[in-house]
């Protein structure tokens, strides 16, 4: 038997409608903020990844499902969404009539990395981009905001928002440059994979899981000292936007993200519940001046997040959440010999969107099809009802039943369901 490749999930049933559910939802809050949606392919050529996430990076450097297409492109599946929705809006060019462009997206993406609980080889994001031609610290605001707000209307619990300041370009590289002389002086004190990232990533070592409990990081420069004042300046003004709106955060300096195009702002939304399996970061983001730039863009910011969905998912099932059930409107049972007129109203009822569907099974079996449904009613055709131009209808919820002329079960049904 061929099974599902290492680290992927397939969907169906009550789940598949959970999660139409939570992307409707997902949808319907993004309108609230007057966003768009944009659909980018799923794979891009390699270098777009390596250029805006960044060499160095685990995304890039480990992570990535490369290919050569029969071309002998290189090319790559998405690892993250960010990249993909930039060079779409330069390539299309949606700055020219508009200063500030608000997109969503809502798709697959791909990352070789070791599959656990929350962590998957292809796992699904939704997330937002919001770009502006001027640095305006309310649309920072808006994006933490807007996770907030999903965070609420779902109802989610021990959920805690972490925020940092990376400073601006200059301030990174700088920062960096500290980093690495730092680090480079007590290498021999660094994990193998971190000596790999003096001079390519430093301010990953910052966050490694090894290396963090250390004194060669704990004694590092923190990079608060390399701020410059209009970063800090700017930094302050998110925050006092979060105060105003009573949105709790917490300052933490060690978090740096593991995508390489973060300027000012970084942010996560993290699942402080244990039972949240390997990765308890559910939304990613943060600011970047210079990444549509470096695309080869004009000079215009961004600011935005991703949801891990299933990371959602999992969140959602430790806070109890409960997911309507799928249902139809009506199952018929046909128990007369002749299939023709149950058929004939099975094609009534859809002509006239009552979502219906029809048991061929024995009778008491076919209540199973009634019950695996959550069909509101199941409406009972036999010999005699035949013979009177009539149905039962049997209603679900109160067990009742009632006689009606076949003539009427559209108009009935309208009025219940
Ligand atoms: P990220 O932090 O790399 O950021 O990913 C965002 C979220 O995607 C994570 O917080 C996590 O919930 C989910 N995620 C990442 N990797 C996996 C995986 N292997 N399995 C399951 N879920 C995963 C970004 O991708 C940025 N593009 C976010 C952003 C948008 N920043 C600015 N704009």
């Amino acid at each position: 038997m061929i099974t599902k490749p290492k680290g992927t999930k397939d969907i169906s049933g009550q789940t598949s409608w959970n999660w139409n559910t939570l992307e409707n939802k997902l949808k319907s809050i993004s309108a609230v903020f007057n966003i768009q949606e944009i659909r980018t392919p799923i794979f891009e050529s390699k270098s777009l990844f390596v250029s805006t996430v960044g060499e160095g990076t685990d995304v890039v450097n480990k992570e990535l499902y490369e290919f050569n297409d029969k071309g002998d492109r290189e090319m790559a599946l998405r690892p993250e969404g960010t990249a993909g929705v930039i060079r779409s809006f330069i390539e299309d060019k949606m700055y020219v009539n508009n200063d500030i462009t608000k997109l969503f997206y809502l798709g697959q993406m791909f990352r070789y990395e070791r599959p656990q609980n929350g962590r998957q080889r292809q796992f699904n994001q939704f997330g937002i981009e919001l770009l502006s031609k001027d640095e305006i610290p309310y649309l920072d605001f808006e994006a933490i905001s807007m996770a907030q707000k999903i965070i609420d209307e779902l109802e989610l619990k021990d959920i805690k928002l972490v925020i940092n300041n990376l400073g601006d370009g200059e301030s990174r590289t700088k920062y960096n440059i500290a980093l690495n002389k730092h680090f480079e002086e007590r290498k021999e004190e660094l994990c193998d994979t971190c000596k790999e990232r003096i001079g390519v990533n430093p301010m990953r070592i910052i966050d490694c899981k090894v290396c963090s409990k250390e004194a060669v990081v704990k004694k590092a420069p923190m990079i608060y000292a390399y701020i410059s004042q209009a970063s800090k300046t700017y930094f302050e003004e998110i925050k006092k936007y979060l105060d105003n709106a009573e949105i709790k955060y917490e300052e933490d300096a060690t978090l740096v993200r593991g995508l390489g195009y973060y300027t000012g702002l970084v942010f996560e939304f993290v699942n402080t519940n244990e039972n949240q399996g390997a990765k308890s970061t559910i939304i990613g983001g943060g600011h970047y001046s210079n990444l549509v730039k470096h695309l080869g863009g004009p000079d215009i910011k961004g600011v935005g997040f991703a949801i891990g969905m299933e990371r959602l998912m999992i969140a959602l099932e430790l806070s109890g959440y409960e997911f309507k059930q799928r249902s139809i409107d009506a199952m018929i049972i046909n128990v007369a010999e002749d299939n023709t007129y149950a058929n004939n109203l099975l094609t009534t009822l859809r002509t006239n969107d009552i979502k219906a569907d029809i048991s061929y099974r024995k009778f008491k079996n076919a209540f199973k099809d009634v019950e695996s449904t959550n069909a509101k009613a199941a409406i009972i055709i036999g010999n005699t009802e035949i013979k009177e131009s009539k149905v039962v209808i049997k209603w679900q919820d109160t067990k009742e039943e009632q006689k009606v002329l076949l003539k009427d079960v559209v108009k009935i049904m309208k009025e219940k369901v």
